[in-house]
């Protein structure tokens, strides 16, 4: 049993004297498809074994008592009220508050609750805590309150407390990630339609390994959100001046944009770009996975790299210096910053038996350059969002 399992199981029973219920609810790795998903593309995301736990029972009251026992805090909610905490200190509940908004916005009826949460999802290494921890919480109160829901609804609704309550804009990757994982396999998600399909992950020699830049620099929500302006701005004028009935930037032809240099601003060309080959190279990494072809999938992963450093943008020094460093390996196959970008984590393809020596020499130069200490994860896939051992009975 996962020790954290057990540590939020024994908290809750010493505070609320009772059995909870645990659901535990993954991080999530993407191997390919970075900022496809809010323009309606391909995404190529597995869920690791570094989750969010979370201990949870009705409370019969008509408030409820929150533990956080990586931050060693605990909050009272009165749950008539749903006020954001703005303390900072308690910010950790508001992820819990925005998806019982959810519910209720839904005139779903959530029975207040308390709960205990841990979690081993680093924070701000670019692996989704913050949607491991609310996948975990919507997947709990759909099982507490027999609501039926089923995955691809919570995964949205999830999404939704993110963008309406936290106030980030972020697309539907992380929370359906979470919540469809699959041990071993990652899934290929179509953000427009929401159909996936797993892969699975026959890796051979290779393993995939997260460097951590360990910075998270401030401009990653600005810069995030005018990425999507700016990816809107095409599609606009893509609609505008070929067809009206394009869904989404993914979808355009290559060809349009480039038929379109002189009239769009160069900016949201090269953004468009990015975008429009990304959702292009999510498709043949998939045929390499397919068909064991690592070291094209390698390069393709390469590739997203160059485009989101010199096209996208949103790169920073940290992960160029140390996707750099593994390009000159042998044993690297693949390296390429992940997520939102700005900091977080650097994902490789690496050969296992050169990982140690290879993490030893990065982790010295990685200091001698930026003063930081590297660190490494080794990533393990899991399922997604599940409740562990005994169920709640409605
Ligand atoms: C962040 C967001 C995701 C996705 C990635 C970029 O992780 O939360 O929705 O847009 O950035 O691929």
């Amino acid at each position: 049993m996962n020790p954290l399992q057990t540590k939020v199981s024994k908290v809750f029973t010493d505070n609320f004297n009772a059995k909870p219920i645990i659901v535990r609810s993954p991080g999530r790795v993407n191997l390919i498809g970075e900022h496809t998903d809010y323009n309606g593309g391909f995404v190529l995301p597995a869920a690791t074994d570094k989750s969010a736990f979370l201990a949870i029972l009705p409370s019969n009251k008509s408030t409820g008592k929150w533990i956080s026992i990586d931050l060693d805090r605990t909050v009272e909610v009165d749950f008539k009220k749903n006020i954001p905490f703005s303390d900072k200190k308690d910010s950790w509940a508001n992820y819990i508050l925005g998806v019982i908004e959810q519910f209720k916005n839904r005139n779903l009826s959530v029975q207040p609750f308390d709960c205990v949460i841990a979690g081993d999802v680093p924070i701000g290494s670019g692996m989704s805590s913050s949607a491991a921890l609310e996948s975990a919480v919507g997947f709990a109160i759909n099982e507490i309150n027999g609501l039926g829901l089923d995955k691809k609804t919570l995964a949205r609704l999830v999404q939704q407390a993110e963008n309406e309550f936290i106030g980030v804009k972020c697309g539907i990757m992380d929370m359906f990630a979470s919540i469809h994982g699959k041990e071993n396999h990652a899934f290929r998600l179509d953000c427009e339609t929401l159909d996936y399909q797993y892969f699975p992950l026959n890796l051979g020699d290779y393993k995939i390994v997260l460097f951590d830049t360990g910075v998270k620099h401030n401009l990653v929500e600005s810069e995030y959100n005018l990425r999507r302006q700016q990816c809107e701005e095409g599609l606009a004028f893509f609609r505008k001046y070929f067809d009206k009935s394009v869904k989404n930037l993914s979808q355009v032809p290559l060809a349009w944009l480039q038929a379109s240099k002189s009239q769009l601003n160069p900016i949201v060309y090269n953004r468009c770009q990015y975008v429009i080959e990304e959702n292009q190279r999510i498709l043949s990494a998939c045929e390499d996975l397919q068909t064991g072809n690592l070291k094209d999938f390698g390069i393709k992963m390469t590739a997203t790299h160059e485009g989101l450093r010199n096209l996208y943008e949103v790169s920073c020094k940290e992960a160029d210096f140390l996707v750099d460093s593994c390009w000159h390996e042998s044993s690297v196959l693949g390296s390429r910053m992940m997520g939102g970008g700005f900091g977080g984590c650097t994902i490789n393809l690496i050969k296992a038996d050169a990982i140690d020596k290879l993490f030893d020499r990065l982790s010295i130069s990685y200091e001698q350059k930026t003063g930081i200490k590297l660190k490494m994860y080794s990533v393990v896939t899991a399922n997604g969002t599940e409740v562990l051992g005994m169920r709640y009975e409605v």
